[in-house]
């Protein structure tokens, strides 16, 4: 697998991209209207991506070909020169959020060499993830959430009421909640965004300990690749609610459907991640528009060398 091209420059070229659909789905934010603000992240990025010397090909996108016309599954962007790179991207992460203009909306995007990232479908993946520092294997997604949590208190050395897991707030979860809240540990509720819930546990100042729950498998892809910069644990598994799902893990080339995906199985090789904030949140500023110009707060990292880079931007927009 080449590392050809795999460089702080490239992945600067990355935060660019994101940038650009923020800014745009910026436009949207509080208009009620989930599809145009995912539309008008979705057309930014394309013209961010296809702007870079790269030859690059949608693997996690907008869906398949003939259900999205732009930043499909296998679509090729880019200017056709330069690395190979395989893409990884949700221009809005967080539609609900961004069209009732609540918090941490984010666009999101990670490149890897053909091959890095898993081609997840567009389904469920069951996901636990926890920051960096530990000793590999102390997480385990074949065990129940209360074991997990006494695990990492005890490595910690702390006990389960001082450790906090993130959680998206959905019924189908309730049996985690309730496991979580016997054991007395704090569960944070968050309504959207597994992403940044598990980007989350790498960083002090949030509280999160880990994240647990099932949710998108894209956004599982996308939340691997950050952490593989970051450092970190993950582990996914794909759901399946019915046959058209299975099939869509068929078409992108899965045939074990209930394997149980590592960090690595997830994302592998060197890594370029990058998220702008669309609105508001705890990981990353919101866009602003004032006088004329568009300020922008993007996180960018890399696993070449584990850089970490927090970038505030300012570009003028233009008028009307
Ligand atoms: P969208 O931005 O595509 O709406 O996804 C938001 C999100 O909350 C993801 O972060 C998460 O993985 C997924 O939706 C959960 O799906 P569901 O809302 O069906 O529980």
């Amino acid at each position: 697998m080449s590392k050809i091209g795999f460089n702080t420059g490239l992945a600067l070229s990355a935060a660019l991209v994101t940038e650009k659909a923020a800014i745009n789905a910026y436009y949207m934010v509080g208009r009620g209207d989930e599809k145009a603000a995912d539309q008008a992240a979705v057309d930014a990025m394309r013209t961010g991506l296809n702007a870079l010397q790269i030859k690059g090909r949608i693997v996690i996108g907008e869906g398949e070909r003939d259900e999205a016309p732009m930043l499909y599954i296998g679509e090729e962007v880019g200017k056709g020169t330069g690395p190979e790179v395989d893409i990884a991207l949700d221009p809005l992460e967080g539609t609900t959020l961004t069209a009732k203009a609540m918090a941490n909306a984010l666009a999101v995007m990670a490149f890897a060499p053909r091959g890095g990232l898993l081609y997840a479908p567009d389904v469920y993946m069951d996901k636990i993830a926890i920051g960096p520092g530990y000793a590999p294997g102390l997480i385990d997604l074949d065990k129940s959430a209360a074991d997990n949590v006494m695990a990492l208190a005890k490595a910690k050395g702390v006990t389960p009421e001082d450790v906090t897991v993130c959680v998206l707030d959905r019924a189908r979860h309730g049996h985690i909640i309730d496991d979580l809240r016997n054991l007395k540990a704090s569960v944070k509720l968050i309504t959207d965004g597994d992403v940044q819930g598990v980007i989350n546990t790498t960083d002090p100042d949030t509280q999160v300990d880990m994240y647990i729950g099932q949710g998108g498998a894209p956004e599982g892809v996308l939340a691997a690749a950050a952490l593989r910069c970051i450092g970190g644990q993950m582990q996914g598994r794909l759901h399946f609610r019915n046959d058209d799902e299975v099939n869509r893990a068929r078409r992108v080339g899965i045939d074990q459907l209930d394997k149980k995906y590592d960090l690595e199985g997830l994302a592998s090789g060197p890594t370029i991640f990058a998220a702008t904030g669309v609105t508001q949140g705890d990981l990353l500023d919101g866009v602003k528009i004032r006088h004329g110009k568009a300020s922008t707060h993007t996180l960018v990292m890399n696993s070449m060398d584990n850089a970490v880079q927090y970038l505030r931007s300012e570009r003028p927009v233009k008028a009307g």
